[in-house]
């Protein structure tokens, strides 16, 4: 038995020398501690050998087990170690090698509409804003005038994380509290009128079909000043989407509830395809809904720290949240929404920029 674990112990040892990675060395790991490895066979070897030798051979292969334990263990962590070490001084690469459709990569579809809106709002004077996917219940709600309990709720489900009170933002509009208090003093000091566009991922509860996502994108706009009324939202939409449409649109606004803006309304555009006369696309009304928006109402003006409790009308704003999604969907011609977060680069290489 001795010679039989210094032969093992010294094959053991070569091996291990030799093993450069974490699956060669689970490999040797198999090949003497699994069920079927050579430690194994010698506890089998142990019944047949004479029972006054049987307590010291049962020693001497535990005392084996465990010195190849050990030496497995340690040389692991050396390997894991080097491993990450090698990510972090990136001298892992990918293969360059690799052949692949696209030499050049392309951008994801809802990236270049987000580009081009992002310049026709900077051209128009507005700053581009990010903000968080995880936000609170105050800036998703309750700053937006929709309390906790109401029933306005129900429009948005969202997914709540374990820590209290943090959510994923289920729509753009969750960053007008803190836009208000970023833009808000320059907007009272010095008359600098807040004009500014958030674009963002946001999630909601949904069953995914070819029209709902439970993770989608949106851009909100908020513009406050003194006598900001409803022309201004009018002709700002106006302008905006006939730069992404490359063409002069006609739009009307229909009354629509949001708890956030009163007056609230939905923007339509006249359908592109058949110019208002009616057609499958516009499932024959002449208009698409495209971007809901309003008056931004006095209550989040006031939760913002725009208007003080003297003077509720101080500053008037407006404030949209166009779906950046849909409107990708409708740019393109996408006709399912699943598209964008599946992955398959055979569909979403084939947007390039203008
Ligand atoms: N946040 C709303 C939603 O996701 C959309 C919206 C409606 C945004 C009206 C606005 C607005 O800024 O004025 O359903």
């Amino acid at each position: 038995m001795k010679d039989k674990i210094e032969a093992l112990r010294s094959k053991f040892s070569s091996e291990l020398k030799t093993v450069a990675d974490l699956s060669s060395l689970e490999e040797l790991r198999q090949t003497f501690m699994s069920k079927k490895g050579a430690i194994q066979d010698l506890m089998k070897e142990l019944g047949k050998i004479p029972n006054d030798q049987k307590k010291d051979a049962g020693q001497m292969i535990n005392s084996f087990k465990q010195e190849v334990n050990e030496h497995f263990e340690a040389r692991k962590k050396e390997l894991e170690e080097l491993a990450l070490k090698a990510l972090l001084d990136h001298t892992e690469s990918y293969d360059d090698s690799m052949p692949t459709g696209n030499p050049c990569g392309s951008y994801h579809p809802i990236t270049l509409i987000q580009r081009e809106l992002e310049d026709i709002f900077e051209s128009m004077g507005f700053d581009v804003e990010d903000y968080n996917e995880i936000v609170d219940d105050y800036n998703c709600f309750e700053a937006l005038n929709i309390p906790k309990f109401h029933p306005a709720r129900d429009m948005q489900d969202t997914y709540y994380l374990t820590t209290p009170n943090q959510l994923l933002k289920s729509h753009t509009s969750a960053a007008q509290n803190t836009i208000m208090r970023k833009y808000g003093d320059k907007l009272k000091k010095y008359g600098r009128p807040i004009r500014a566009v958030f674009p963002g991922r946001c999630f909601r509860n949904e069953a995914i079909d070819a029209c709902h996502e439970n993770t989608f994108f949106q851009m909100e706009g908020v513009m406050i000043d003194k006598d900001i009324s409803i022309s201004n939202l009018i002709y700002f939409m106006k302008t905006m989407l006939s730069e992404v449409f490359e063409r002069d649109v006609t739009v009307r606004l229909r009354p629509g509830f949001f708890p956030f803006v009163e007056p609230g309304f939905e923007l339509d555009i006249q359908c592109l395809i058949c110019g208002g006369d009616g057609c499958p696309s516009c499932k024959n009304s002449g208009w698409l809904e495209l971007c809901p928006c309003g008056m931004i109402h006095p209550n989040v003006l006031k939760h913002g720290g725009i208007n003080s409790e003297e003077d509720p009308f101080e500053y008037t704003g407006f404030a949209f949240g166009l779906g950046l999604t849909r409107l990708a969907m409708m740019k393109y011609g996408v006709g399912d929404i699943r598209v964008f977060n599946d992955g398959d680069l055979s569909a979403l290489s084939q947007f390039v920029s203008r």
